[in-house]
């Protein structure tokens, strides 16, 4: 691949210009886009435009730009996320029907839970994520299910680092931490309150494929409702996945 006179290679340069945009930013000028992506002006207007003629970024009537509709497209393509997303939704939705909160499917994505559907009831209770939106593992619901069940180096790694409080129930202590990832395993599931917020509780299971698993499955409680009924339904719904999943076949 061609290297600019610093040795930069074009995709290092697409794929700083691409992760310039995140959640909170998703529209910027050409000038804001060189400059977190570390590139010079002329280069930065030239890589945008080309990448603008390719779909992959899209611009504005004022001029500014955003990620392009064929990226979604190509990302979505073939996507293992797609077709866990499409097995998932059904279930989803009678969770979501019998307890009208926040109902959340998430996968372990570079060390975050990275939220890949949810859906809300118009007056459900707080909430800190949306689709696209990642959590901390040791902080959420779906990411403790994850982090029980994720590589042991990745788990060492998690409790070896400071844990950050996020909300007043997060869990900081390492040695508890370790107590709750291994009742995780045993009990298959999790209720974290106040983990990210004081007002809202999390209850997350496993999802799995071929005996692993690939994704939680929670939904978001206001901190006062028991959660017993969303862990009921939560099984049920983890149990009709991992059926779809495994017939399947595209
Ligand atoms: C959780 O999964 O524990 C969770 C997620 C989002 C929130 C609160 C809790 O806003």
């Amino acid at each position: 691949m061609a290297n600019s006179a610093s040795g930069d290679s074009v995709i290092g340069r697409v794929m700083r210009i691409i992760d310039s945009f995140s959640e909170d930013r998703t529209v910027q000028t050409v000038s804001e886009i060189g400059r977190r992506a570390r590139l010079p002006p002329s280069t930065a207007h030239r890589m945008i435009g080309e990448l603008v003629a390719n779909g992959i970024l899209e611009r504005d009537a004022e001029h500014r730009v955003r990620l392009g509709m064929r990226l979604w497209e190509l990302a979505l393509r073939g996507s293992t996320a797609l077709k866990l997303r499409q097995a998932a939704l059904p279930y989803m939705e009678r969770v979501q029907s019998a307890i009208r909160e926040h109902t959340q499917l998430a996968v372990l994505e570079q060390e975050e839970a990275l939220c890949l559907e949810q859906l809300s009831d118009p007056n459900a209770g707080a909430n800190a994520t949306r689709i696209t939106g990642r959590l901390p593992l040791h902080a959420s619901s779906s990411g403790l299910v994850l982090l029980a069940h994720a590589d042991a180096r990745l788990r060492e790694r998690v409790l070896a680092a400071p844990l950050r409080r996020v909300g007043p129930g997060t869990i900081t202590d390492p040695s508890r931490l370790r107590r709750t990832l291994d009742e995780i395993r045993r009990v298959g599931r999790v209720v974290a309150p106040a983990s990210i917020e004081e007002v809202s509780t999390g209850v997350a299971v496993p999802v799995r494929s071929a005996g692993a698993v690939i994704a939680a499955l929670s939904v978001v409680l206001p901190r006062e409702r028991p959660p017993g009924a969303a862990i009921e339904e939560l099984v049920v719904a983890a149990r009709g996945i991992e059926r779809s999943l495994s017939t399947s076949t595209r």
